[in-house]
């Protein structure tokens, strides 16, 4: 039995990236693994959300967990900060890591790009946190999408780089992980880049939103003027569209619009309707339970009560054992 961890930051509402990028994933792992799900509270304070933003979304990610099939029963599913040994082992995973390798990371120079007035220690040792969180419970593989891989790079080098310097081989090297394979990314609507929740609301399927606002989206979605020549290459647009029904259409279906296209006999309104029917297909039983579950609040605080007191006997273990490995002895030494 593997020991699985992942987590989602709280910003808003989950979307289809999400899913197909981790929690599908975290759907089959929690069958047979040891798994630890939560809510990256701590990490999404980067971007300095309202007390009230953050705590909404908290409460919608929780929600949407738990609509999308996470089962309190079979996995541990908490709130970060529930946990305050990850703060602890952020701390100590600080005093390892340098500035240089931390100020090369992908995502922070997408960060401090993006937001050049709030570039915060907090970013630059995202990848930090993020290794205490996974290592916290010693995980040897972490359901993640594509952009998150270099952050498990690094977490096994933070992994690595401890055991080296104590001697010891007490940390795991956890691997970014999806039941499919291949890590995943699903594509926006824009055209352009991934799905994501920071771009603009029109780029992301939500799992939560009305519906007739994800197929109005969906009717939107970026496409050019057509093929003209037979077995045409595809503009980025059009391979994100054709990359978006691959992951929720029938294979069948994917592959009679690809030979549309390679006929150049393709309308795109017909591809567009027919792969907003398939999404709400799949999002619609997800989007009742999400508006059944905000209303059960005792439901909820029973799961995360419950899961803040698993995922800290977790970590109690092992920041016991990173103490005495430190030097930190219990006395009398
Ligand atoms: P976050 O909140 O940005 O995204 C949560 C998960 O969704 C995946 N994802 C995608 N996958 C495929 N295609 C997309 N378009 C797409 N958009 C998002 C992400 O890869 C991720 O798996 N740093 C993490 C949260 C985190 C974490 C952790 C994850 C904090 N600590 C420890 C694993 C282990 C993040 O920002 O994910």
């Amino acid at each position: 039995m593997d020991r699985i961890v992942s987590g989602i930051r709280p910003t808003g509402n989950l979307h289809l990236g999400n899913y197909f990028g981790a929690v599908k994933s975290f759907l089959r792992l929690q069958e047979e693994h040891d798994c630890f799900f939560f809510i990256a509270d701590y990490h999404s304070l980067t971007t300095h959300p309202s007390p009230d933003d953050l705590a909404g979304s908290v409460k919608n990610v929780l929600v949407e967990y738990l609509a999308c099939g996470l089962d309190p029963e079979k996995a541990v599913i908490y709130l970060q900060s529930d946990v305050p040994q990850v703060a602890e082992l952020y701390l100590l995973l600080n005093m390892n890591a340098y500035m240089g390798e931390l100020q090369r990371v992908a995502s922070f120079k997408e960060k401090a790009r993006k937001q050049p007035d709030n570039v915060n220690a907090g970013l630059l040792t995202y990848p930090v946190l993020m290794a205490a969180d996974i290592l916290l419970h010693k995980a040897g593989k972490v359901p993640v999408g594509k952009d998150q891989e270099q952050h498990l790079e690094m977490t096994r080098n933070f992994a690595k780089r401890f055991n080296h310097i104590y001697k010891t081989n007490f940390f795991p090297e956890p691997v970014a992980y999806n039941f499919g394979h291949q890590l995943v990314k699903v594509p926006g609507l824009d055209g352009t880049g991934k799905m994501g929740k920071s771009e603009n609301n029109n780029n992301a399927i939500f799992l939560g939103e009305d519906l007739k606002k994800t197929r109005k989206k969906i009717m939107r979605a970026l496409t050019d003027a057509g093929p003209t020549r037979e077995n045409q290459e595809k503009p980025q647009e059009i391979k994100n569209l054709f990359n978006l029904m691959s992951i929720v259409s029938p294979q069948p279906v994917v592959a009679a619009f690809e030979e549309q296209y390679n006929q150049c006999t393709i309308r795109y309104g017909e591809m567009k309707k027919r792969l907003a029917e398939d999404v709400i297909t799949f999002i619609e039983p997800i989007y009742e339970k999400i508006h059944t579950l905000h209303n059960n609040n005792q439901y909820l605080e029973d799961v995360m009560k419950e899961g803040a007191r698993k995922a800290r006997e977790s970590a109690q273990q092992t920041i016991e054992e990173v103490r005495e490995i430190t030097g930190f002895k219990k006395f009398p030494r």
